[in-house]
């Protein structure tokens, strides 16, 4: 008898595992065609829960994030656009997009590989940002593939092959991202990649998020914790000078969970115009580990990002121009901030930081997770109760 009801357990155990990654649906649709004609997909993915993501071929691009705030209310939390035409636009400022192949800067858009010299667009005076101007990774449409696996969940994995010398980089490069929406609200990124030639490569995610809903007026009511206790400063073109340095005592010390707008107005006049830097984080051991938290105490709504990247971008969207995006909502100063998983910047030109140079016999991999929640009830009394005290959300 015991065995039998033992039997049944394990039954019931593999019936639900079985279910629960069966019951993410996957829809396809049209996003419109790019400029030159090229026909560009939607992939929207929904779990049990009622979370949904979109995403675009172009570019491997996360369109929508529809998720609950604390009494059960949906709204998308990421910025973007309805359709293709918008994401080719000029208010476009890579929403969503897979950045790459080398996201950030490339200071005066050189670098020297194997005793080559290597000369990419410069297409944010006078540095190389995100890849570059007309072929980077944001701008290309990608091929899509619905993924349905016991193991690795359900999803789409996009996949782009850069020939060798596009945009100036060296390599034919091999690029592909599965994502997977997972039953818990967790958006999962799978990143690989592989070159024929040695090449830098440093990818990531730029999606914006306002957790309380893309097109609210701010986010500088947000709270934010990094688990970075250092960062790396930056010349004036927001080129790393090659220092690791702490936070501590600085508009940086995000080490306890604070208000973004605390201490923004300080940074002003720097040349980041806000924030705007790589944070190094405290784990350096190439696994996936919380790397930051971000909370909206009005929305009750959690995103906590986690990666085995060394670093990450800290942007408060400091550019945002009051664009119109999705259903024509406007997009304000500081109204959402990117949180890019990352090497540090200007790597290839920069011995002490973490190298991403690929090589041919290895594969270039990361892994980063978006996982949402909400503020559970104690933890939002704490948060009010703070809130009456500035001094201790500083
Ligand atoms: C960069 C910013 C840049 C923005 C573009 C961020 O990753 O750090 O400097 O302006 O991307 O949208």
């Amino acid at each position: 008898m015991k065995r039998f009801f033992t039997s049944l357990t394990v039954l019931a155990i593999l019936a639900t595992s079985t279910v629960s990654k069966a019951d993410v649906s996957i829809e396809k649709s049209s996003f419109g065609q790019t400029k030159s004609g090229d026909e560009v997909d939607l992939y929207t993915l929904k779990n049990e829960a009622g979370m949904t993501v979109c995403l675009s071929t172009r570019g491997a691009t996360i369109t929508q994030i529809h998720v609950p705030d604390k009494d059960g209310k949906f709204a998308d939390v990421t910025l973007g656009f309805d359709d293709v035409s918008g994401y080719e636009g000029e208010d476009n400022q890579y929403f969503g997009n897979t950045t790459g192949r080398v996201c950030n800067r490339i200071a005066l858009g050189k670098f020297t590989l194997d005793g080559e010299d290597y000369e990419l667009a410069i297409n944010n005076e006078p540095n190389h940002l995100h890849g570059g101007k007309d072929r980077s990774l944001d701008k290309v449409v990608w091929k899509a593939e619905e993924v349905r696996d016991e193991k690795t969940g359900t999803g789409v994995t996009f996949s782009y092959t850069s020939p060798d010398g596009e945009e100036g980089y060296p390599g034919k490069l091999s690029v592909s991202i599965r994502y997977t929406l997972t039953e818990d609200n967790k958006i999962r990124m799978n990143y690989s990649a592989k070159t024929d030639k040695a090449t830098p490569v440093n990818l990531t995610n730029h999606a914006y998020f306002n957790l309380g809903g893309a097109g609210s007026e701010t986010v500088l009511n947000h709270q934010l914790k990094l688990e970075a206790d250092k960062y790396t400063p930056t010349d004036e073109t927001l080129i790393p000078t090659g220092k690791i340095e702490s936070v501590e005592g600085t508009e940086l010390d995000f080490t306890k969970m604070k208000k973004i707008g605390a201490r923004i107005k300080k940074l002003d006049d720097t040349a980041a115009l806000g924030y705007d830097h790589n944070f190094v984080l405290n784990n350096q051991t190439g696994k996936v580990k919380l790397a930051a938290t971000l909370r909206d105490p009005e929305s009750g709504r959690v995103l906590t990002v986690l990666t085995d990247q060394p670093g990450i971008q800290f942007y408060s969207g400091n550019f945002l121009k009051g664009q119109k995006g999705k259903g024509g909502k406007e997009y304000a100063h500081r109204s959402a901030i990117c949180l890019e998983a990352q090497h540090y910047p200007n790597s290839v030109n920069i011995e002490g930081f973490p190298s991403t140079i690929l090589k041919p016999d290895a594969t270039y991999q990361q892994i980063t997770v978006y996982s949402f929640s909400v503020v559970k009830p104690k933890e939002e009394g704490e948060t009010k109760t703070s809130e009456k005290k500035p001094s201790e959300n500083k």
